[in-house]
Parts: structure tokens; C-alpha cells; sequence
């Protein structure tokens, strides 16, 4: 490997042609010196570019040393290519994909999970064809606010960071996310400026529930009363579902005038504040269609790391679902609109439990036809070792990070399983963030 052309200037321009996009969604030029990873570029464009050797202080950058170009001109554009969607695509850390026209960005969704797959010795996995979701339907935003200037005079910023940065965008709009959601921005800087201390930034978790947006605003101390006082008005003025304050970690209810609730598979399940749930109302509905058809016919199923009972619920219409989870308020929830449940509905059982540091055995799970897990990015290591050594005949994997999927699928094949077919499902719409749902069978 040869080190980047420079002069006693620093690093000259380069003629860089783009071959692929990498895992984050950054275009990959094969040069002499290496893999050079360009930001918002597509396969077949032509730029020319000063290219760097990433640091070891550079913000969020996990492939420290990795090479990363800063595009100075494109020469020639990519026919891969489409008009991005929104007026920050390029700053936003929000978005990394949306030059890209659909075909090549489904290609590389698929791209993206075959290669972490490969990683781990699995070639030919059954990848199918991506369901996407539209524009305007994410229905999950966590903003954060701080003034743009410290002193007098400063504008307050609403938005995301940007890429591989501290500074924070100040979002005019966001196409991916639910009107409802981006229709308070305007209201929220007004609010936020009359009342976040010039010092302080706050983070701001929306949600779109059915009654109205829950919101929770990360706030630095205890409010007074005029703060609650002015926090109510807005959340009328603004017809929220709920305003609930976060003071590190204490979560205060400041006005609820509805039950936020979402609803999966006609049950309507109560959302604790800040709670997870599926990034999307169509995401979810395609996951849970993949789940129920795989896992028909079975009588006794189990939903692992099952959330607010997403997939619990809609399972329950037709087996028996033991439900577990480690955190216990949303389990609390899951009980909830179990309860709410139509008649028809089979016995939900609930158990809560750490599945890193106790997942269930083997043992215990083969009293199960199949079983449902849907863990955090960091995949589910524990739980798939006594998975791959039980006798259970069908396993049913939901992931939201390709990486960690590809190492516990590996332990799935190890112990026996054969990966049936894989239905990528992207939530997260231009993002370099992949959703996935797998079946395995023994
Ligand atoms: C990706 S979410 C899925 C939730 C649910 N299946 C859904 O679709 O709404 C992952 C869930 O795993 C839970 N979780 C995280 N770590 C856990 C652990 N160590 N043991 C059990 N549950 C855990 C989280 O609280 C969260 O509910």
C-alpha cells in the first residue's frame, strides 16, 4: 500500500471513481493506497476529491485510519443517482442515501446484508426483495435543541447532528418523518427559546401515537411552576397526546391529555414515555405479516425481547405466546393491552427477565413449536448458544443491525438450523440503518 499523494501543502486532488457503497452508506473508490470511503457519492460517479487518513480524535469514527475523501468537484454523475428528497441532505448525519435511485438503493440493501452474512462464511443466503417504506411515515424522531450562539442574539437550533459531528443542523424539514411530527418544529423552537436556559441543550423524543404526538423533552432541573405551567399551554395549543419531562433519567408527567397508544394488529397498546417501538406503522405491519405467516400453525410460540408486545399480540391471535422482556414498564404495557385484547385472543404469559445474563435454555425453550427474538443492535449471543442447542423447529429472527445478525445466524447454523429465507425490511429510509426479518428451521 502507497501512502496519499501529497504536497508540502497537505493531500492533493484526486480523480476518484466510485465502484460500491459500504456498510454506512459511503460510497468506496478502489485505489492503490486502498479502499477510500466518499460521502454521498454513488457507484459509477467521477469526482475529484482530497483524500485523508481519518484520525484517532475523529468524532464517531469507528474505522479509525480508514481513508475518506472530501469531495472538491463531481465530474461525471452517477445514472444511479435521483434528486435527494430534502434541502439538508448532504449536512443532516440523518440521512445517507438519498441520491441514490430506488433500484440501486434496494440493491444495496440487499448488498448489505449478504456481505455481513459472508463475513461469517454464509454465501447464498435466501436474501429477498427489500420492502420499503415511504416518505413521511417514520413515526420516531429524537431531536436535540441548544442555541446557536452562546451570548445574546443567537438563534435557537432545532435538528440532527451532522454527519460525524457535533454540530447540530437546524431541521426546516424532514421528508422521511410523519407531518405531524415536522409541523412542530416551528412551534417547538418557539417554545424552546422562550424557555431553555442560553447554557443548557435538551433533547426532544417525538412519537406519533393514535391520540396525538407524545413528546418528551430531556430536561437539565425540576421545573417551577410557571415552566409547567408554560409546558401545558403548549402542549394544548399543540393538541399533544402527552408532555412528560425527562430530569436525568426521572420521568415527570406534565400533561396527558390522552393515553398515548398505538395500535398493532387492531389491539391498542399503551406507550410509556420514550418507550421503543417499530421505527415505522408500515415497517411493523410488514414484520409482524412475515412473522405470523412463518409461525402458522404453531400453538405454543415465545416472543423474546418483546418490547410493548408488537409481535405478542398479534402472535396471540392464534397460539399461546409466553412473552419475555427486561424492561419491566414495558412489560407492564404488554400485559396492558394484552388485557385490552379482543376475546378471541389465546393466553399471554410474561416474564421478566435479562436475556443477555439469563437467556432461557435450551430447556426451557423446547416446550416451544417456534420462537420469535427481536433483540437490541447488540443481537442476542446468549440466547441464540442455547437456541442452537435446543430442539426447537423453527426460529424466527428480527434484527435491526446486519452485523450482529450475521454472528448469532452463524451460531444458528452451527447448532443445526438452515436459513429458510431473509425479507429485508428498511425503517429507516435512506439511512445506512438495515431492518431485517429471518426464518430459520431444523
Ligand atoms: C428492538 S426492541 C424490540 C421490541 C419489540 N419486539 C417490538 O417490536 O416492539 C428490543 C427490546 O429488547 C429489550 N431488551 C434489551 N436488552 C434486553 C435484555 N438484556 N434482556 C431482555 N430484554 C432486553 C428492550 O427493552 C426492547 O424492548
Amino acid at each position: 500500500m502507497g501512502g496519499i499523494p501529497m504536497d508540502e501543502g497537505g493531500p492533493v486532488p484526486q480523480y476518484l471513481t466510485i465502484a460500491s457503497i459500504g456498510a454506512r452508506g459511503d460510497g468506496i473508490a478502489e485505489t492503490p493506497e486502498g479502499l477510500v470511503y466518499v460521502p454521498f457519492s454513488a457507484p459509477g460517479d467521477v469526482v475529484q476529491a482530497l483524500v485523508e487518513r481519518s484520525g484517532k480524535d475523529s468524532f464517531k469514527d469507528r474505522n479509525k485510519g480508514a481513508l475518506r475523501a472530501e469531495v472538491l468537484e463531481i465530474i461525471e454523475l452517477s445514472p444511479q443517482r435521483q434528486q435527494p428528497a430534502c434541502v439538508h441532505f448532504g449536512k443532516c448525519g440523518g440521512c445517507a442515501l438519498q441520491h441514490l435511485a430506488p433500484a440501486p438503493y434496494a440493491d444495496w440493501i440487499k448488498a448489505r446484508i449478504t456481505m455481513a452474512l459472508a463475513h461469517h462464511g454464509l454465501e447464498g443466503a435466501p436474501v429477498g426483495e427489500p420492502f420499503i417504506t415511504p416518505p413521511a411515515s417514520r413515526r420516531r424522531m429524537a431531536l436535540k435543541a441548544r442555541w446557536g450562539q452562546k451570548t445574546g442574539g443567537g438563534r435557537l437550533l432545532l435538528g440532527f447532528n451532522a454527519r460525524a459531528s457535533h454540530t447540530l443542523i437546524d431541521l426546516a424539514e424532514c421528508p422521511v418523518s410523519r407531518p405531524e411530527l415536522v409541523a412542530l418544529f416551528e412551534p417547538l423552537r418557539a417554545l424552546l427559546g422562550e424557555i431553555l436556559p442560553v447554557e443548557n441543550q435538551c433533547s426532544v423524543h417525538l412519537t406519533a401515537t393514535r391520540p396525538g404526538v407524545a413528546m418528551l423533552l430531556g430536561w437539565a432541573e425540576e421545573p417551577d411552576l410557571v415552566l409547567r405551567e408554560r409546558l401545558a399551554v403548549f402542549a394544548r395549543e399543540e393538541k399533544l397526546a402527552a408532555l412528560w419531562l425527562d430530569i436525568e433519567g426521572d420521568l415527570e408527567p406534565i400533561v396527558e391529555m390522552a393515553k398515548p397508544v398505538i395500535e398493532v394488529s387492531g389491539v391498542e397498546i399503551p406507550l410509556p414515555p420514550g418507550a421503543f417501538a417499530q421505527a415505522t406503522a408500515e415497517g411493523e405491519a410488514a414484520l409482524v405479516t412475515a412473522a405470523l405467516e412463518a409461525m402458522a400453525g404453531a400453538e405454543h410460540v415465545a416472543d423474546l425481547f418483546a418490547g410493548i408486545g408488537t409481535f405478542t399480540l398479534p402472535l396471540a391471535g392464534a397460539a399461546r405466546v409466553h412473552a419475555v422482556e427486561g424492561e419491566k414498564r414495558l412489560l407492564d404495557a404488554l400485559v396492558a393491552g394484552a388485557n385490552n385484547a379482543a376475546p378471541g385472543v389465546k393466553t399471554v404469559t410474561s416474564e421478566h427477565r435479562d436475556l443477555f445474563r439469563r437467556p432461557l435454555t435450551a430447556e426451557e425453550l423446547n416446550r416451544f413449536a417456534a420462537v420469535l427474538f427481536d433483540p437490541p443492535r447488540a443481537g442476542a449471543k446468549a440466547q441464540v448458544a442455547e437456541l442452537a442447542n435446543s430442539g426447537v423447529p423453527l426460529v424466527v429472527a428480527v434484527s435491526c443491525n446486519p452485523n450482529t445478525f450475521a454472528r448469532d445466524a452463524r451460531t444458528l447454523v452451527d447448532g443445526g438450523y438452515e436459513i429458510e429465507s431473509i425479507l429485508p425490511v428498511d425503517q429507516f429510509l435512506w439511512s445506512s440503518h438495515v431492518e431485517l426479518l429471518a426464518v430459520f428451521r431444523r
